[in-house]
């Protein structure tokens, strides 16, 4: 049994992405099962710690059997959502959002990019991957005719919350924000914020740290 994604935690939801990867492997791989305590030491997370956060969704696991990982991998898939498409668009054509709009990666996990949008008149008429780059004042009008689901923030800050905005407006339910702001916006409208400065001064303290245990 599969129950709600709602109730589980965002401690539980937040580690799913990595089973995932893991599972993936093993399916590359050619294994076709694997114990929690074969996983736990592959994934460096405690047995109990995998057999809790899978038994949030029913357990998966088997008595003596250990988990099957072609089964526990779409199950795993499936609480995600990557069993279904997502359209997705960029705001903000700049360096970020033609590197992420150049990762064909995403489409392989059913986000699919169906525009890019820039104010800057020079990107008017490229392309990334086939995808046209339009300009801002034709958003509106893209978005009562195409259905999209996310759309990913990669413009100044500045500009961040007026845009999301228009966004939410047009139906828009989720924002991918790259844009270094808090973003206010009604609480049906999922957001997720991604601060790569934030990991880097994770890594920066770890690394004071380190250097002061070793001086
Ligand atoms: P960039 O300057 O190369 O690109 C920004 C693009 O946004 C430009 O093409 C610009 O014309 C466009 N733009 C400006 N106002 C707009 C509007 N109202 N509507 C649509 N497009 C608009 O900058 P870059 O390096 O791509 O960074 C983009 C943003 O992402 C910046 O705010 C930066 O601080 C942030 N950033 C965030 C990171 C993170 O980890 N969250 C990492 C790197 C950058």
């Amino acid at each position: 049994m599969i129950v709600e994604a709602r109730e589980i935690s965002q401690a539980v939801i937040g580690r799913l992405p990595r089973y995932h990867r893991y599972l993936g492997e093993l399916i590359s791989e050619g294994v076709e099962r694997i114990s929690s305590s074969e996983l736990s030491k592959r994934m460096k997370v405690t047995a109990s710690q995998i057999r809790q956060d899978l038994n949030n969704f029913g357990g998966f696991g088997q008595q003596g059997y250990g988990y099957n990982v072609k089964y526990l991998y779409h199950e795993i898939g499936k609480i995600l959502g990557l069993d279904k498409e997502h359209n997705m668009i960029i705001i903000g054509a700049g360096n970020l959002g033609q590197a992420l709009a150049n990762y064909a990666a995403f489409e392989g996990r059913g986000f699919i990019l169906k525009g890019l949008f820039d104010v800057n008149p020079r990107l008017q008429g490229m392309s990334i991957r086939g995808v046209p780059i339009r300009m801002m004042d034709d958003l509106e009008e893209f978005l009562k005719e195409t259905k999209i689901e996310i759309a990913t923030l990669t413009i100044p800050k500045a500009r961040a919350l007026e845009v999301a905005n228009i966004l939410v407006e047009n139906g828009v339910k989720a924002i991918w924000n790259f844009a270094h702001i808090d973003l206010n916006l009604p609480e049906d409208v999922i957001v997720e914020n991604v601060h790569l400065s934030e990991n880097l001064m994770k890594l920066s303290y770890n690394i004071s740290r380190y250097n002061e245990e070793h001086s």
